[in-house]
């Protein structure tokens, strides 16, 4: 099949979290499947200057109606592996900035500009390249407009560019919700503004656009698919979810084990399997060593790697910090975002010294060092549409600590539970929840067999691509 792929974020060339690695990883499958992939993602600073994109090629220069004005950009396209094409949609004006979505402080205020100059580009690029899909698959509210746009300029042209559309919720709460007048810039017809088009309490949703107008609908877990057609997750958004219910389907996100695995990774100081966990020890090590600990301590480790948003339940981690003052354990945490958070964050190292260190930066190889390093991974989402720390935790030897929700819910069994099988630890996502399971962890660390047992399950667990890349194209199938 011949299959486009549509995100804001691609592993390795820009990331802020888990939709990096997902399209990544399923690119990769697809196209080492045999598929002709075409990845198509803005051209940000970071991206055209990545050493990986250093072959990138003009292909194509842009001219794109927006509203009553026409912008320039151009088309770079490079091959990184076989049967697998990036092609980056330029437009300094929007993409080379410092961030792909905003500072620190705030998103930035042309999002809606910069995302609907992204996706025409992509169809304009369709049109000209003579891309002709079996499937274009967008990615989250920046890619909501693609099968609108898609269809009103295949309409306009009389070609067709795509037999289905595909479009994955991978976190339902950002929208891409912009004020209506951004409507015009789309050049869509003006029906569409209402209830029955892209109209969300009187604004335009992008991520209603995608949810109503895909041909099919996923999302990155079976739990999820259920959990956002509910109020409590759905964001607002869940009764038009549910209009799709038929359509939805809940595919769990993978691993790619090239990148993920503790026998062949390259960026910890020591590997290991579940029958030798010598380099694991390593690791341990070498993590408290560099977190300023002493490397002889014996207790248990608790790892966190996460954006520091509401969603991750860091303020119910903070609300426990007697937990941290009263037991001798350690906590090491890496993330980047909220101010205010990463604030907390340091009065807690405050309030509990020598035991919690905060590292607030992106830094690849250190989040792989604390899955490998620490005994336990500490996950305490609000809600969390797939997840793949926990995953990652788990085949390296660290067990999860995670809330019922999301993909956690799928990924992660509680030990208490299911004895024979279990192989984490699971409580609600409140300051009590947090409390039991951080209490649940340190008697399961001084229980050395129960503890072991749990460990060896999650590294025998199966959380490779292959199974789900193979969903994905029966459905691209059944679509086509
Ligand atoms: P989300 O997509 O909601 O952020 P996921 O668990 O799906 O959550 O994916 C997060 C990804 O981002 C993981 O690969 C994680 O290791 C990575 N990550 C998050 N914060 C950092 C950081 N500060 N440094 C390096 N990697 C990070
Ligand atoms: C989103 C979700 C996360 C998921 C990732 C990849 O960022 O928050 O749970 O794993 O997308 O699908």
């Amino acid at each position: 099949m011949k299959i486009v792929q549509v995100a804001s974020e691609l592993f390795p060339y820009i990331k802020t979290g888990g939709l990096a690695d997902a399209v990544g990883a399923l690119s990769s499958m697809l196209a080492g499947h045999g598929h002709d992939v075409a990845i198509f993602l803005p051209g940000y600073r970071s991206v055209v200057d990545h050493p990986l994109a250093a072959g990138a090629q003009r292909t194509l220069g842009l001219r794109i109606e927006m509203g009553d004005v026409f912008m320039t950009g151009e088309v770079r396209s490079f091959s990184p592996a076989t049967n697998l094409t990036v092609h980056l949609v330029c437009r300094e004006e929007f993409f080379d900035r410092r961030n792909p979505y905003g500072t620190p402080e705030r998103d930035y205020e042309d999002n809606h500009h910069r995302f609907i100059f992204f996706c025409k580009g992509v169809v304009e690029a369709m049109r000209f390249l003579e891309l002709r899909a079996d499937v274009v698959h967008g990615h989250d509210w920046q890619c909501g407009l693609l099968p609108l746009l898609l269809r009103h300029t295949e309409q306009r042209y009389g070609v067709t560019l795509a037999m289905k559309t595909v479009f994955t919720i991978h976190n339902i709460a950002f929208q891409g919700v912009f004020p209506m007048r951004a409507f015009y810039r789309t050049n869509l017809p003006d029906e569409l503004m209402g209830i029955d088009g892209v109209e969300f309490y009187g604004q335009m949703s992008m991520m209603k656009a995608g949810i109503l107008f895909s041909d099919q609908v996923t999302t990155v877990s079976p739990r999820y698919a259920r959990e956002i057609q509910t109020a409590e997750f759905g964001c607002g958004l869940d009764g038009v979810v549910a209009t799709r219910s038929d359509d939805i389907v809940g595919l769990l996100n993978g691993i790619d084990t090239h990148v993920w695995n503790p026998a062949t990774d390259t960026l910890i100081p020591g590997n290991y399997t579940v029958d030798n966990l010598a380099g694991k020890a390593r690791c341990r090590v070498d993590l408290l060593k560099r977190c300023g600990f002493d490397p002889k301590f014996t207790g248990p480790v608790f790892g966190m790697v996460c954006r520091l948003t509401e969603q991750k339940g860091i303020d119910l981690v903070l609300a426990n910090t007697d937990f941290f003052q009263t037991n001798d354990v350690r906590l090491i945490v890496l993330g980047t975002g909220d101010k205010q958070l990463e604030a907390g964050l340091r009065d807690l190292v405050a309030a509990a010294p020598g035991r919690v260190v905060i590292s607030a930066r992106l830094d690849e190889g250190m989040s792989h060092l604390i899955e490998a390093g620490s005994d336990f991974f500490l996950m305490p989402s609000r809600f969390e549409p797939c997840g793949l720390n926990q995953m990652y935790s788990q085949v390296y030897g660290t067990i999860p600590l995670v809330t019922r929700v999301g993909g956690l819910a799928d990924t992660v069994v509680d030990i208490d539970q299911h004895p024979d099988v279990g192989n984490g630890v699971m409580f609600p996502a409140s300051v009590e929840g947090v409390a039991a399971g951080l209490a649940r962890a340190v008697a399961l660390f001084a229980d050395k067999p129960l503890f072991e047992a749990a460990r060896a399950r999650g590294m025998r667990k199966d959380f490779s691509w292959e199974k789900t890349a193979r969903a994905y194209e029966d459905l691209y199938e059944d679509a086509v």
